[in-house]
C-alpha cells in the first residue's frame, strides 16, 4: 500500500493500479469511455483525464500509474474543460438522434454530455455518414453513432476468440468494422451491447420496443444451462423485453451467454393462460373455459375417489427444487398411487448425489492451473461462460488444453486426443505420456461433459474416481439442464415402460412439446393433465390444461453445475 493524496484528501491504496482504478478504489468516479474493468487498457478516448502533482498537463488516468505521495486532481477547471473539449469532438459527427436511439436514457455519452458537455455547438458542417454493418440476427448497428472506444474490437479479441471488429481507416475516415462480410459467430456475442457505451451496438430483438424507464426488473437465474449465470429480468408490464447480465465475480462475472440473452421471446408465444376442460362431442371434441373450483373438484374426483389409481408425474431437470421438494413429499406419502418421473434422464449419476459432488467451484479456475483436461465435453455449447473463462487462462496464463473423446470448433488452442469413450477410464489408469502428465500435475483443471456419464459410465462415480488418483484436481461436472444436481438430490428416476403401462393418469408438469412428449402421450390411453406455461398441438389431448408461471415469475431455487443453490427473486423494482 502506497499513500496518495486524491483532491486533496489522504488515501492509502494498492501500489499497482492506475490512477483511476485508485479512484474507484477509494470511491471516487472518474469519467471514461473506453476503459472496462474487463478489457485491456487502450486509453484513446481521453474523457478520463485528470491533474497529478508530477506530470506537467493533464494525464488519462487509466493509463497512468500512480506513484508514492503522488497528489491527484479529478476536479480542477482545466480538467473539466478538457472534458467539455472531449465530448464536443465526439459530438462533431454524433446523430444526437437520442429520441428513437436505443440506448437513450442509459448511455454513457449522454450522461457525460450532461455532466460535462457545452450547450451550444460551434460547429455547422456536415455531419459524416458511415455505414450500418451486419452483425447477425442479433446484434444492431448503427454505426454513425459509434465513438471508436474500441471497446467491442478488444471484447471480440481478448474474450470472445472472434477478430470480428477492428478499425478501419485513420483520421476523420476511421470507422469500427469487419474486414469481411460474415456475421459475428460466437456464443457470448450479446455482450457486445452492454459493453459498447453508446447507440452503436444494441439488441436487434428488442429495438424499438421499450423505454429503460418503462421497465422493471426481477433478479434471476439463467436456466439454459447450468452455469447459474445471474441475469437481470426486464418486464415491461407483465412481457419479459430483455435479458441483461447481473454481475457475479464468483459466477459469470458480467458475461452471459447468448443462449441465456435472447431465448426469452419463446416466453410469450403460445402462453397458457387460462384453465380449460376437454368436452366430448359425438364425433369430436371442444376445450372449454373452466375455473379454479370446478378445476380442482374435477381433480379430487379424478384423484382421489379410486384409492387404486395411478398418478404419474412427468417432470425435466430443469424444475425448481421447492417444486421437486412438494413432489416428493406427495410421492412418499402416497408411494401406492403417485410417481414422479424424469422424462428422460440425462445422466446416470450414483445414488447417493453427495459422493458424486466435487465441492470444486468456477472461482477455482484463478487457481494457478497449468493443465486443462476436457473430457467428452463440448465446452463451447455446454458451458459458454465456462469455455470463456478457460479461453481467458489460455491466452493470458499459458494453460495448455487437452480434450478428450470429443473434436469440435473450439476458439482457443486445443490439443485433441482421440480416444474412444470406452478407453477413457482405462486412460485414467494407464502409463502413457498424457496420464502421467495429468497425475504429476499440480491441480489439473478436469472438465466433465454431459454425455460422459450417460454414454459410459452409469452408475459409475467418475468425479470421485479421479480425485482418488489426483487430489489436487479441480474437477468440473458440466450438465445439460440448469437443475440436475437438484435431481440427483431427490433421486428422482427416469420414466420406464412399467411404470408408464400402469399409469391411469399421467401429469405433464412444465415439459415442452418436443418428439419424446409427443411419442409419450400418443401411446397413452389414461387421463392427461397439461400443467404448463405454454399449450402446444400435443396439448389438444389432454384432459384439463392448467396453466403455470415460468421460472421468471416465481421465486424458486436451482442449484448449478458447482452444487451452489441460488434462487430467482421476484420483488420487482424499477429500471434505475
Ligand atoms: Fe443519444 Fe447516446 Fe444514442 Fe447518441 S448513442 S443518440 S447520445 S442515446
Ligand atoms: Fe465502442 Fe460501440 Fe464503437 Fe465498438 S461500436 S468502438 S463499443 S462505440
Ligand atoms: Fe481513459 Fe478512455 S477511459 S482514455
Amino acid at each position: 500500500m502506497i499513500p496518495i493524496k486524491i483532491n486533496n484528501s489522504k488515501f492509502l491504496v494498492k501500489s499497482n493500479l492506475s490512477i483511476l482504478e485508485a479512484c474507484k478504489y477509494v470511491g471516487i468516479t472518474v469519467p471514461r469511455f473506453c476503459y472496462h474493468e474487463t478489457l485491456s487498457v487502450a486509453g484513446n478516448c481521453r474523457m478520463c483525464l485528470v491533474e497529478t502533482s508530477m506530470d506537467p498537463k493533464p494525464v488519462s488516468s487509466c493509463t497512468r500509474p500512480i506513484m508514492k505521495d503522488m497528489e491527484i486532481f479529478v476536479d480542477t477547471p482545466l480538467v473539466k474543460k478538457a472534458r467539455e473539449n472531449v465530448v464536443e469532438t465526439l459530438l462533431l459527427n454524433h446523430p444526437l438522434d437520442c429520441p428513437i436511439c436505443d440506448q437513450g436514457g442509459e448511455c454513457d455519452l449522454q450522461d457525460q454530455t450532461k455532466v460535462f458537455g457545452s450547450d451550444y455547438s460551434r460547429f455547422f458542417f456536415n455531419k459524416r455518414g458511415v455505414e450500418d454493418k451486419n452483425c447477425g440476427p442479433l446484434i444492431k448497428t448503427i454505426m454513425t453513432r459509434c465513438i471508436h472506444c474500441t471497446r467491442c474490437v478488444r471484447f471480440g479479441t481478448e474474450i470472445a476468440g472472434v477478430d470480428f471488429f477492428g478499425t478501419l481507416n485513420r483520421g476523420t475516415s476511421t470507422e469500427i468494422g469487419s474486414y469481411s462480410s460474415k456475421f459475428f459467430d460466437s456464443e457470448i456475442s450479446g455482450n457486445v451491447i452492454d459493453l459498447c457505451p453508446v447507440g452503436a451496438l444494441t439488441s436487434k430483438p428488442y429495438a424499438f420496443k421499450a423505454r429503460p424507464w418503462e421497465l422493471k426488473i426481477n433478479e434471476s437465474i439463467d436456466l439454459t444451462d447450468s452455469t447459474g449465470s445471474n441475469i437481470y429480468v426486464n418486464f415491461k408490464e407483465t412481457e419479459v423485453m430483455r435479458i441483461l447480465p447481473k454481475n457475479n465475480s464468483e459466477i459469470n462475472e458480467t458475461l452471459i451467454s447468448d443462449k441465456a440473452r435472447f431465448s426469452y421471446d419463446s416466453i410469450k408465444n403460445q402462453r397458457l393462460q387460462k384453465l380449460f376442460e376437454k368436452h366430448n362431442l359425438s364425433n369430436s371434441f371442444t376445450f372449454k373455459l373452466s375455473n379454479w373450483p370446478k378445476v380442482f373438484k374435477n381433480l379430487d374426483k379424478l384423484l382421489f375417489t379410486n384409492p387404486n389409481v395411478k398418478v404419474t408425474f412427468l417432470i425435466n431437470e430443469e424444475l425448481d427444487l421447492e417444486s421437486l421438494t412438494i413432489l416428493n413429499d406427495i410421492q412418499n406419502k402416497l408411494s401406492n398411487n403417485v410417481r414422479v418421473k424424469l422424462i428422460e434422464r440425462s445422466s446416470n449419476i450414483p445414488n447417493n448425489a453427495f459422493l458424486s459432488w466435487s465441492n470444486d467451484k468456477l472461482v477455482d479456475l484463478k487457481k494457478n492451473v497449468q493443465y486443462c483436461f476436457l473430457i467428452s465435453s463440448n465446452i463451447r455449447l455446454e458451458g459458454a461462460i465456462l469455455n470463456a473463462k478457460i479461453r481467458n487462462k489460455v491466452v493470458s496464463d499459458t494453460l495448455n488444453t487437452f480434450s478428450m473423446g470429443q473434436n469440435f470448433n473450439s476458439n482457443f488452442s486445443l490439443n485433441f486426443i482421440n480416444l474412444n469413450l470406452n478407453n477413457v477410464l482405462n486412460f485414467f489408469e494407464s502409463k502413457s505420456n498424457i496420464s502421467k502428465l495429468l497425475v504429476s500435475t499440480n491441480k489439473p483443471l478436469i472438465v466433465l461433459g454431459e454425455t460422459l456419464n450417460k454414454r459410459l459410465f452409469g452408475n459409475f462415480n467418475l468425479t470421485s474416481l479421479i480425485k482418488k488418483i489426483i487430489p489436487s484436481a479441480i474437477v468440473l461436472d458440466v450438465k445439460k439442464h440448469s437443475n440436475t444436481e437438484s435431481m440427483q438430490l431427490v433421486n428422482i428416476k427416469a420414466l420406464d415402460s412399467n411404470t408408464f403401462q400402469n399409469s391411469d393418469i399421467l401429469i405433464n408438469l412444465n415439459l415442452d412439446d418436443d418428439a419424446k412428449i409427443r411419442k409419450i402421450f400418443s401411446k397413452f390411453n389414461g387421463s392427461l393433465i397439461w400443467l404448463n406455461t405454454h399449450g402446444s398441438k400435443i396439448a389438444t389431448k389432454a384432459d384439463v390444461l392448467i396453466p403455470t408461471l415460468t421460472p421468471f415469475e416465481e421465486e424458486n431455487t436451482y442449484l448449478n453445475f458447482e452444487q451452489r443453490a441460488q434462487k430467482n427473486f421476484k420483488n420487482l423494482a424499477w429500471c434505475r
